[in-house]
């Protein structure tokens, strides 16, 4: 066939893609061309608006790299993680509610002995952070592991501080006898994505703030339960109504409450936080 016009090019590029041998393969690559094709009509773009397109989708691959990835933070800004992440977990009442796992997780984390210090010694108010960990049925999971991640004060992962490569503020613990978890670290701060790329200019042009509530993130696993990744939001932020990441649930929020003269600890926050995983699918 030739003599692709306006009103035919969609349907025979759909002619050409139905001959995908794999069913999902040709299923994507139709929903994709449909799509496409329909923002494409939509928008009616000049020559000049597809070229700037390209570019746009050139510079946020060419910021990728092993330790910042644009696409990533693309689809979080775009809402197009939060609804992979919804559509993916359909979990049963009760059950603790997901969230992204971000860019910032590294994964092994060193296990440490509950009740560690996490921060290493980096300043900041001190949290003591715990609660318990639960299946479906409210009985608590012992030997569940608890992988946890946050930023230090002024807003910062250990991993965007070059200068410093040892882990802060993340490690992995094992939950005890009565399915429990408790660590020492320090508050973290709400902060901004990583906004010096493509992304970032998206956000400026858009008319929005790069900002994350402050929150904790968790990662919990435990043998025929589905990994639970998280995070605990502060009550109070600023941030919480409009994450550049769409990221933020109610039953998530938290408050932290006054803790004095506790666990070597003179003056700082709790955190109590207790997880339901739900049952393998
Ligand atoms: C985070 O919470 O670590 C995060 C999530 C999405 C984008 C950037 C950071
Ligand atoms: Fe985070």
């Amino acid at each position: 066939m030739r003599d692709f016009s306006e009103t035919n090019i969609t349907q025979a590029v759909l002619e050409r893609a139905a001959g995908a041998a794999d069913g999902r393969t040709r299923e994507v690559s139709e929903a994709l061309v449909r799509h496409l094709h329909n923002f494409i009509r939509e928008i009616e773009p000049t020559q000049a608006e597809w070229e700037w397109g390209i570019d746009f989708l050139t510079r946020t691959g060419q910021m990728c790299s092993d330790t910042r990835q644009e696409f990533i933070l693309l689809s979080d800004t775009l809402g197009v993680s939060m609804l992979v992440d919804a559509i993916n977990h359909r979990l049963p009442g009760g059950a603790t509610e997901t969230t992204v796992l971000g860019p910032f997780y590294v994964g092994n984390p060193p296990v440490r002995a509950l009740g560690s210090d996490i921060s290493d010694g980096e300043e900041g108010e001190p949290l003591w952070a715990e609660g318990t960990i639960y299946d479906a049925d409210g009985n608590p999971l012992v030997g569940a592991t608890v992988d946890t991640w946050h930023s230090d004060a002024d807003g910062y992962y250990d991993v965007q501080k070059p200068e410093d490569d040892e882990l802060h503020m993340r490690a992995r613990f094992i939950t005890d006898e009565n399915g429990r978890y408790w660590f020492r670290s320090i508050v973290p701060a709400y902060y901004p994505i990583p906004n010096d790329g493509p992304v970032g200019k998206m956000l400026q042009s858009q008319g929005r703030h790069p900002y994350r509530p402050a929150h904790v993130h968790f990662m919990i696993a435990a043998p025929n339960h589905e990994t639970l990744v998280t995070h605990v939001f502060l009550e109070g932020d600023p941030y919480l109504d409009s994450d550049v990441v769409f990221g933020v649930k109610n039953s998530l929020i938290t408050a932290l409450t006054a803790l004095e003269n506790e666990h070597g600890i003179e003056k700082g926050k709790r955190l109590t936080y207790d997880f339901k995983l739900a049952t393998a699918r």
